[in-house]
């Protein structure tokens, strides 16, 4: 990250996050209940938009949507659950970011549980507050 003409360029865009699946994530069914891989999904974004507005006059980012989430395979007691969360364009006061979920059983195999797209907006005292952050990918020549 670096500041130019006022705008807070960002060079770094990934942010992980992993728990072990403990007995009390499990459904009643025994595997990983979904509620909690959202909840992990969602926290692993706020960080992500957290990371962005370091340094910035906005005091927080809200989520403000995600898109469809499907489970494709139930995670069990024991498995390591890594979260990748991605920026991948930044707005006005948006900031969107890819949420990647995978499993890694007691075998070490690694498998994708979920993904999803959300949107964070950038706020102050409630409001839509401009981040005044770009991606180094998106930023114009005339910054150079
Ligand atoms: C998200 C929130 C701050 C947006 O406020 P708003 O006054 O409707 O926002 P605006 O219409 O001025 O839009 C501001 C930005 O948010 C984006 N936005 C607003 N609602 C959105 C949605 N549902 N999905 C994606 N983007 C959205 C707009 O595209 C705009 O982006 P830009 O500045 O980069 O162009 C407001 O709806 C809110 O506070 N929601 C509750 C958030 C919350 O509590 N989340 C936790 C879950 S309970």
């Amino acid at each position: 990250m670096y500041t130019d003409n006022n705008l807070k360029v960002i060079t770094e865009q990934i942010t992980t996050h992993s728990f072990i699946v403990f007995p009390e994530d499990l459904n009643y069914a025994g595997t990983l209940f979904g509620g909690k891989v959202l909840a992990e999904m969602d926290l692993t974004a706020a960080k992500a938009a957290r990371r962005i507005l370091y340094n910035t006059s906005c005091n927080g980012a809200v989520t403000a949507s995600l898109n469809k989430v499907d489970f494709k395979r139930p995670a069990l007691l024991g498995d390591i659950i890594e979260l990748t969360a991605t920026i991948t364009r930044l707005g006005r006061t948006s900031i969107d970011i890819y949420v990647h979920v995978s499993k890694e059983n007691q075998r070490g195999e690694i498998e994708t549980i979920c993904d999803a797209s959300f949107v964070f907006v950038s706020v102050k005292d409630g409001k839509p507050y401009p981040h005044q952050c770009l991606l180094l990918a998106d930023k114009p020549e005339s910054l150079n």
